[in-house]
């Protein structure tokens, strides 16, 4: 990565990351009140159920592949020798590792009709509770590291270089995913910042679409 400039960075450059921690929040509620309801019988709303289940969980696999393909190497190389640090860095990827085999869990018990209702809502527990324990774990000792370790200009250049590895359709799903249900001032920092193409593309198509799509309810 060659960088020219060293600014050092700012809030904003991390509202990305808090806004989505923040969507994944919003879901945890969901899934929080599926488990407690359980799914409903009638065919469109357990539709709708699934539709909202398989958003959450790809842009949950999607966003720890990020992190685990291009923040924690690199933070690994800019750390070096500060065991506190490190720690920090391994159990992020420890927590994504369990965190995993939790979401196929979830959706084996989906995929069950005969047996997965009954071990659906202890299994929908156990990735909210993980999931709500890992970001604010995240939050909390890894994104101050983050703040401290890089500039500006290689957070934006991860950016770019995960944009760049998504296909258009995992970016389709994932800005309107984002931006659902968010405050206009936090998506606007986080919007302005993408390709004028892809703001096109979120404003006219896949918004649109996003939000007549039945989910969760
Ligand atoms: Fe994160």
């Amino acid at each position: 990565m060659t960088t020219t400039k060293s600014t050092p960075m700012s809030d904003a450059d991390l509202e990305v990351m808090y806004l989505i921690h923040d969507a994944f929040r919003r879901d945890s509620e969901r899934l929080a009140r599926v488990a407690e309801k359980g799914v409903p019988e009638d065919p469109a709303t357990h539709d709708a159920v699934l539709l909202g289940w398989h958003g959450f969980s790809r842009e949950l696999h999607q966003h720890h592949m990020i992190e685990d393909e291009f923040l924690w190497p690199l933070m690994r190389t800019r750390l070096g020798q500060e065991p506190d640090a490190l720690e920090v860095l391994d159990a992020m990827e420890a927590e994504h590792s369990l965190i995993d085999p939790t979401l196929a869990a979830v959706e084996d018990a989906f995929d069950d009709r005969e047996h997965g209702p009954d071990v659906l809502a202890e299994r929908l527990d156990a990735i909210v509770h993980l999931l709500r324990s890992h970001l604010a774990h995240e939050e909390r000792d890894a994104l101050p590291l983050v703040a401290g370790a890089l500039t500006s200009e290689e957070w934006h250049q991860i950016s770019k270089d995960a944009l760049r590895k998504m296909s258009l359709s995992d970016v389709a799903a994932t800005t309107p995913y984002l931006f659902e249900g968010a405050p206009e001032d936090r998506i606007r920092l986080v919007f302005s910042e993408l390709p004028l193409p892809l703001r096109l593309l979120h404003r006219f198509w896949w918004e649109p679409r996003y939000r007549h799509a039945r989910r969760w309810e």
